[in-house]
């Protein structure tokens, strides 16, 4: 009797497992430029296999039009939800607009974009990257008593974190007129980049520069190894400190080899996820979330190690 119940109790719940269909989200990545990006993707990913959303994942190999394209793409298919790391802060607005006439809610997730009319998406969730700057300038500002000069590595031009971390940077160092930018260009965010940025930068200057402030660790990375391919000891005879905190750069500041790093936590996946289901179900959420980033110096470095989840 009890197993002819069982039986008739599964046969009725079949239905319903079958109309129950997964959700469908599209998430517009920017490319793979770093170790944060791959460990914000991964986030995306595994999160979402998780908890059974059916992931339309875009790699925009770091060029706003592929990402249009995709939420274009996205938006045909009649997706759930659409969340997009914008590359660039301008730009969105004709393509946000038609994702909103087809009532799909957009996610902008990491970075954040510049446009006159907020409606056009549904919330921000990221890191605050003007603290982080201020955040790196500080602890220049400390450990050097307040005095040196810069070349500072920028990340992606026109995004969100290269433009608020040069921002904060300049705006804190206007009160430490001892410590001077003597250059600044473009690693786009890459190892690569920050390597070649960062051997002009020694041909040109030559031992005039004291402290390397990179926009990403990579780059961080990147100028270490440009610094000691030119016989010198990053770390040591160069100050570096960048953002991120991945934990390469974290075992790099425990091993003197870099001096600083603010973190800037990619691992969202849960969050993003969290908010769509709360948008679909017709809650309010917050316009804007910030995560709270740390930073890791030699006071903490090694004693952060083993817990680092990227
Ligand atoms: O938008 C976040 C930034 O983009 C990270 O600092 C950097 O590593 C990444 O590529």
């Amino acid at each position: 009797m009890k197993s002819l119940r069982l039986l008739l109790a599964g046969a009725l719940a079949l239905p319903l497992v079958l109309l129950a269909k997964p959700l469908r989200i599209g998430f517009a990545q920017t490319g793979a430029e770093s170790a944060w990006r791959t460990a914000n993707s991964e986030s995306m990913k595994a999160e979402a296999a998780k908890r059974g959303i059916e992931l339309k994942f875009s790699d925009a190999q770091g060029k706003q039009e592929n990402q249009i394209r995709a939420v274009r793409s996205f938006i045909t298919q009649g997706v759930d939800a659409i969340v997009i790391a914008p590359i660039v802060e301008t730009g969105w607005d004709p393509v946000l607009r038609e994702a909103k006439r087809a009532k799909i809610p957009v996610i902008l997730t990491d970075r954040t974009i510049a446009t006159a009319d907020e409606s056009l998406f549904a919330c921000f969730i990221g890191s605050d990257f003007y603290e982080e700057g201020r955040m790196a300038a500080d602890w220049l500002a400390k450990h050097t008593g307040g005095k040196g000069t810069i070349v500072e590595l920028q990340g992606t031009p026109g995004s969100a974190p290269a433009n608020e971390r040069r921002k904060a940077f300049a705006d804190a160092l206007k009160d430490h007129p001892d410590l001077r930018i003597i250059d600044s260009q473009s690693g786009n965010f890459e190892r690569s980049g920050g390597k070649q940025v960062m051997e002009a930068f020694l041909k040109k200057h030559g031992s005039a520069i004291q402290i390397v402030y990179a926009h990403n660790d990579d780059m961080a990375l990147g100028a270490a190894q440009a610094i000691e391919e030119a016989g010198l000891k990053p770390g040591k005879d160069l100050v570096i400190v960048s953002i991120d905190a991945i934990r390469e750069a974290v075992k790099a500041v425990a091993d003197g080899r870099l001096n600083c790093t603010v973190e800037c936590n990619p691992l969202f996946g849960p969050k993003v996820y969290d908010t769509v289901a709360k948008i679909l179900a017709g809650e309010t959420v917050p316009k804007k979330s910030f995560n709270k980033d740390e930073l890791f110096d030699a006071a903490n470095a090694a004693a952060a190690l083993p817990t680092r989840q990227y």
